[in-house]
């Protein structure tokens, strides 16, 4: 078990998270490798040890640094960035470049130039400028690059409609309209400076059905059907995006099997009625790979009971380390981690202390009675926590430790106040 209780405290992958919060202050992440190393077996064992020439591409958005670049390399992951950051970020742990790929619908050039320096996997290209960007780059570098066309499938995912991309009214991807398609892919084909490898698409995020992937599969196979039967060109390689649900409260989780299998399935099926080898395949999970990996400590300080009203219980973090709820109104669950066998049976609002009403982690959840010094632990924290936060009202980023089985060590030192203010400067004009 990742998550255990021993005489009266959470513990997370063998660390008491009070211990931790003493050790490393708080606010903190905290993410429990077992847990990271769990998704990347289940991944292993319904997907890439399963099929042949298949690759899991870890969407490094969900959370990114250098650690965890070398946790995905080990485990034979690919990595899937979407900007010069998190590709420098992924170089720099040493993470193969070629294992790398290259999403985002605003590509700088500059940030192709360094993918094109780094002879990255692949880029993926997001739209129609796109691929004369990428050839003027490699004309100049003398260089050729892998690439695929994210096509926007026109799938309708239903999730929160800030996480929902495959839309047909979206800023990502190209359109599947026939003269805006074909030309695009006959372009790729011919030119000198790219290989043309295939068709990728995401859904949305959040996801606990499969019927957007495989929508948008079908849209995709045609597209593969007709790029043979107009170019006598076999695309090699599909890209199905992430998108994997998780649990933060009480969300039933579905198996990344119950996602992958009929995608395989229909893949493997239609190549054979093509005739034509099949293409590789590609998944990009993000949120699934560290959600539940990760969990938050926090200190219980400043107590607000409005009588008939609510309770607000304060903590030292808030909007800055996660601003989920606020943005996507999402919800979490929490505890109060040093008083596992008390009762949760009082109903608080958890705030942050950012000067914002909407600060808020956890609307009216139950816990165990806080106490100022208590910590408190929110579940599910890994995914777009660390990697979404801020510095707002100059809080420092806290600090991130990676632990196993009972050890423990920082990935990412917390922000002093000096590093918040290290590039500032004042020139009087
Ligand atoms: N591939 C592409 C092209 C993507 O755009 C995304 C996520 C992924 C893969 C990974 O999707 P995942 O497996 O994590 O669902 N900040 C939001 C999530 C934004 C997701 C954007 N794209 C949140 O906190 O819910």
């Amino acid at each position: 078990m990742i998550a255990e209780i021993k005489e009266n405290v959470l513990y997370f992958d063998g660390c008491s998270t009070v211990e931790l919060a003493e050790k490393y202050g708080t606010p903190l992440y905290v993410y429990s490798e077992n847990a990271i190393l769990k998704e990347c077996n289940e991944i292993k064992n319904c997907f890439l040890d399963k099929y042949e020439n298949t690759r899991a591409a870890y969407a490094t958005k969900a959370f990114s640094s250098i650690a965890m670049c070398k946790i995905m390399d080990r485990e034979g992951f690919c990595m899937d960035v979407v900007s010069g950051g998190e590709l420098f970020t992924a170089i720099k742990a040493g993470f193969p470049a070629e294992k790398i790929e290259f999403n985002g619908n605003n590509k700088l050039k500059e940030e192709l130039e360094l993918a094109v320096d780094y002879e990255i996997g692949r880029i993926i290209i997001d739209g129609l400028q796109e691929l004369s960007l990428i050839e003027e780059i490699c004309k100049e570098k003398n260089k050729k690059m892998n690439v695929l066309y994210r096509i926007t499938p026109g799938v309708d995912s239903h999730t929160h409609d800030y996480i929902t991309t495959g839309k047909k009214d979206s800023k990502f991807g190209i359109p599947l309209d026939e003269e805006v398609i074909y030309p695009a892919i006959e372009a790729a084909i011919n030119s000198p400076y790219v290989n043309f490898k295939g068709i990728h698409f995401h859904v949305g995020s959040q996801l606990f059905d499969n019927r957007s992937h495989l929508l948008a599969l079908e849209t995709t196979l045609q597209l593969v059907k007709k790029t043979k039967e107009k170019f006598g060109f076999d695309i090699t390689e599909l890209n199905v995006g992430g998108g994997f649900g998780v649990t933060y409260t009480d969300e039933q989780r579905k198996s990344y099997e119950y996602f992958l299998k009929p995608i395989m399935e229909r893949i493997i099926e239609f190549s054979n009625e093509m005739g034509m080898e099949r293409p590789a395949v590609v998944i990009e999970p993000g949120r699934s790979m560290v959600a539940e990996a990760g969990i938050n400590l926090y200190k219980v300080g400043s107590i607000k009971n409005i009588k008939g009203i609510r309770k607000y219980v304060s903590i030292d973090g808030g909007m800055t380390d996660n601003i989920r709820p606020a943005l996507y109104q999402a919800e979490y669950k929490g505890v109060i981690a040093n008083k596992m066998d008390k009762q949760a049976d009082e109903v608080i609002t958890v705030c942050g202390k950012c000067c914002e009403s909407g600060d808020i982690l956890i609307k009216d959840g139950k816990f165990a009675e806080a106490e100022a010094g208590d910590i408190l632990a929110i579940f599910s924290t890994g995914a777009y926590g660390y990697s979404m936060s801020s510095n707002y009202n100059k809080n420092p980023i806290p600090g991130v430790v990676l632990v196993k089985d009972g050890k423990s060590a920082e990935m990412i030192k917390r922000q002093s106040y000096e590093d918040m203010i290290a590039r500032e400067c004042y020139t009087e004009l």
